[in-house]
């Protein structure tokens, strides 16, 4: 048998822990494992179980070093079984919606944002990185009316002008709107024909109640499959995303954008958590 405490030659040392119980041992009169059990994989086999980036490094054995590909940077994250978060950001693009999207790369999350439609023309180059990004985007109308006040013809073009500005802009399907001021009703979701996106977590960003409360409310407020409001119109809420990414994965949340929060099908009508 091979020293386990040094496999040299390339396998891969393997500590199996007390307690460990199976069929193959149950038929060997073995109830369980009674103490830790180090096993030398062999080199062959030990590639074959690695992730890529072990397998390059392995491969690179005797030579000088030369890297390792990078780790995927969009692992599909299944929210049936992962407690997920939807950050959302309202009424960009806006100035801040670059320091936005840095904090957010930086920490390899997602996050969904409502377009003013008529911003989109000046903010043009900030929505398509926004989506290169991974991000999602969505509509919240052309000119920010309450939608409950207008005909549904013009509750319909102020959301579907918005979401037609957008795919043009940005190259993607837009399948979902934020009603301004949270204001909707069966009347206007039946006009515009696509999932009316509210929130568990309002915020309040809007009310300047500075960065550290914003965090707090965000990372201590939510629930497993939240959607949290706020506004990359605000520069408080952009400073603080650091911050509540940190929180939310300290608390076992994962950031994602509304779609990944339901699995890629988000539900007709009215939606404020999954
Ligand atoms: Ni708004």
């Amino acid at each position: 048998m091979p020293d386990p405490a040094n496999p040299a030659d390339g396998g891969l040392l393997v500590v199996l822990a007390p307690g460990i119980a199976s069929p193959e041992l149950a038929g060997l009169d073995i109830e369980a494992t009674a103490e830790a059990l180090p096993l030398i994989v062999d080199a062959e086999t030990a590639l074959e179980w690695t992730a890529p980036e072990w397998r390059a490094l392995a491969e690179q054995a005797g030579q000088p070093f030369a890297g390792v590909p990078a780790p995927a940077t969009s692992v599909p994250i299944d929210c049936s079984l992962v407690p997920c978060v939807a950050l959302t950001y309202d009424d960009g693009p806006s100035g801040y919606t670059p320091q936005l999207l840095d904090a957010l790369a930086a920490q390899r999350a997602s996050a969904t944002f409502f377009l003013i439609g008529s911003a989109v023309p000046g903010g043009a180059d900030t929505v398509r990185r926004t989506v290169a990004e991974g991000h999602e985007v969505a509509s919240h109308t052309m000119s920010h009316p309450d939608l409950t006040t207008l005909s549904a013809a013009a509750a319909r073009a102020q959301v579907r002008d918005a979401a037609a500005l957008i795919e043009q802009t940005a190259g993607v399907p837009v399948t979902m709107f934020r009603p301004p001021y949270g204001a909707v009703n069966a009347a206007v979701i039946d006009a515009v024909g696509m999932p009316a996106i509210l929130w568990s977590v309002d915020t309040n960003d809007w009310r300047r109640p500075g960065v550290d409360v914003l965090i707090d409310r965000a990372v201590n407020g939510v629930s497993p499959g939240g959607i949290v409001l706020f506004h990359d119109t605000h520069l408080d809420s952009v400073t603080a995303a650091p911050a509540i990414v940190e929180g939310l994965r300290d608390r076992g949340f994962e950031p994602v954008t509304v779609s990944e929060l339901f699995g890629g099908s988000v539900p007709a009508g009215r939606v404020s958590s999954r």
